[in-house]
Formats: structure tokens, C-alpha cells, sequence
């Protein structure tokens, strides 16, 4: 059975420890890790078969285990995402907006090659990556518009030099589009879908993403549209929060536990 260790124990990481511990991936969780002390003991007090939690993220990957599984923040995939592979162990990541720098991009992407092991992204709070991964070379055109309740994009960058008054919107608006290199450092907390998409399409410059806030809906709602040779595509996904943090979509925490199923099952692996 798979090794396997956790780097964050909040909404995604503790469902994906449960998943382990109840048998549905089959694999063990050895280690874990999280800042704030209080997060891995919550963690590990749920499980049946207790992991260890170890002293500081870079201890991890020191241990004899298969993957670690990213689920903490972009802060810290840039400071262990190298050493992890370093250490010839494959590195799920979460926190994907951290692989629009180009640098960390350029040096994880050597590292894999160098250290031959392999960097998961699961397809997270989106749908049809499989369909753009198949026609990269082909798309003329690709955006994502993104529509959340003006809450779940309150604090971003954006709002410190805009005169947009979130608080009394009263009908559906859209606030922002850019690339998704710009959306980065302005939407830092929303861009892991935007991060995606434009990393197995077209790239960070020339995805469009939109932004919209609206006071009326409970969802998280993302629609993809890609257009070139191949004809034209478009993905509509509409997400509910997932309770323990409303900013976590449930299906990019489903679409984590898929992913790691597949790495530690032997069987016939559907879909491109
Ligand atoms: N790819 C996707 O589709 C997708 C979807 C949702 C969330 N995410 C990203 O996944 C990550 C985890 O999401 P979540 O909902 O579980 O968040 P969360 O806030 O519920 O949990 C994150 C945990 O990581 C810990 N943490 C933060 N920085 C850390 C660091 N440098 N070292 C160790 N621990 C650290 C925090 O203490 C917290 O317990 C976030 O970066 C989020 O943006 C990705």
C-alpha cells in the first residue's frame, strides 16, 4: 500500500484523511503536518489509525512515504514543494495559483525530470480539463468567468484601488477581467481554478478570466468557454461550499480524493 503524507489539515486535507482512514483510498497516512498545531491534533484525533505529526513541513518528505499531499497554501508550496522532490517523493498540490510564477513553474517542472517523480494537479472545483488538455494546441480562444456571492471575494487585492462597494451591490456585476496572470496577485484566494485551466490550455497570459459578484446566489458558480479548430466548447459548474470552509468548493475536496484513489490503485484508468 501507498505511504502517504499530509502537508495541511483543514477542509480538504481532514477529507482526504478520512477517506484513507476509512478504507475508500487504499493507503496509509504515516505523517502529517500543518502550522497550526491545533489543526493536525483536531486531525488526527478523528482517525482510527493515527499518523504521526511531525515537527515542520520539510520533515515530511524525510520519512520512507510515496506522495505528499499539498492541502495548506501557495506560501507553502513554495517553500517545500522543491525539497519534497529533492527527497524523490511525488507531490500532490492544492494550492495550484503558486505555479502561475513562472520561476517556481520552470524549477518544479525541472526538478520532476531531474529527480524523476511526478506533480498531481487534481482537476479541483472544475470540470472539462480532460477536453482542453486534448485540444491545447488548437484553442483560439479560452475564459473562464468565475460568479461567487460578493463574500467569498471580499479582502482580495483588487477592492485596495477599486471604488466598487461590494456591501451594497444589489443585482449581479461583473468586477473584473484580465488575464490570468493578473487575476494571480489580485484574486489570489479564487484563482486556483483560473490557475489551472490556463496551465494545461493556452497559459496564464492569454486565458481570460472574468469576475462577477452576485448578492443572490448561495453557489460557486464557473463557466468555461474555449473556441479554435477543434470547434467550440463550454462547461458550466455550479458548486456548493463545502461547510467546514465556505471558500472551498466540494468538489475540488472530491476531485483531491479521486485523484490520490488513482495514484494508489492498481486498475484501468478512465478518461484522458
Ligand atoms: N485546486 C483547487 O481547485 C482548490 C480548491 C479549493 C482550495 N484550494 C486550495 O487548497 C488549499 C487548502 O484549502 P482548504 O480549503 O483545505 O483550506 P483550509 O484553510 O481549510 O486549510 C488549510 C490548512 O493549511 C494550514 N496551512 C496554511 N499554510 C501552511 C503552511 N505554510 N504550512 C503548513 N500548514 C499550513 C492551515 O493552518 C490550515 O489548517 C488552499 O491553498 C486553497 O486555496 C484549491
Amino acid at each position: 500500500m501507498k505511504r502517504i503524507g499530509l502537508l495541511g489539515c483543514g477542509a480538504i486535507g481532514t477529507q482526504i484523511a478520512l477517506s484513507i482512514d476509512s478504507g475508500k483510498i487504499p493507503a496509509i497516512l504515516t505523517h502529517v503536518y500543518d502550522s497550526s498545531k491545533e489543526a493536525s491534533a483536531s486531525l488526527v484525533e478523528k482517525l482510527q489509525n493515527k499518523p504521526v505529526i511531525v515537527e515542520n513541513s520539510h520533515l515530511l518528505s524525510s520519512y520512507p512515504i510515496d506522495i505528499v499531499i499539498e492541502a495548506a497554501s501557495q506560501d507553502a508550496v513554495k517553500d517545500v514543494a522543491l525539497s519534497i522532490l529533492q527527497n524523490k517523493k511525488d507531490l500532490m498540490i492544492m494550492s495550484v495559483g503558486a505555479l502561475l510564477d513562472e520561476t517556481i513553474y520552470d524549477v518544479l517542472s525541472d526538478a520532476c525530470k531531474d529527480f524523476k517523480k511526478t506533480i498531481y494537479l487534481p482537476s479541483g472545483a472544475i470540470a472539462g480539463l480532460d477536453g482542453i488538455k486534448s485540444i491545447k494546441d488548437e484553442i483560439e480562444s479560452l475564459s473562464i468567468t468565475t460568479t461567487k456571492h460578493p463574500r467569498s471575494l471580499k479582502g482580495a487585492k483588487f477592492f485596495e484601488n477599486s471604488e466598487i462597494n461590494m456591501d451594497g451591490l444589489t443585482s449581479k456585476t461583473k468586477i473584473f477581467q484580465g488575464t490570468a496572470k493578473e487575476a494571480v496577485s489580485l484574486f489570489p484566494a479564487n484563482i486556483n481554478v483560473a490557475a489551472l485551466l490556463s496551465l494545461c490550455g493556452v497559459g496564464s497570459e492569454k486565458t481570460i478570466v472574468n469576475i462577477v459578484a452576485d448578492p443572490a446566489t448561495d453557489k460557486n458558480t464557473h463557466h468555461i468557454e474555449a473556441s479554435g479548430k477543434f470547434g467550440h466548447m463550454t462547461f458550466t459548474i455550479e458548486n456548493f461550499p463545502d461547510p467546514n470552509n465556505p471558500k472551498t468548493s466540494r468538489l475540488a475536496i472530491l476531485s483531491a480524493i479521486e485523484t490520490l484513489r488513482k495514484y494508489c490503485s492498481d486498475e484501468i484508468q478512465i478518461g484522458t
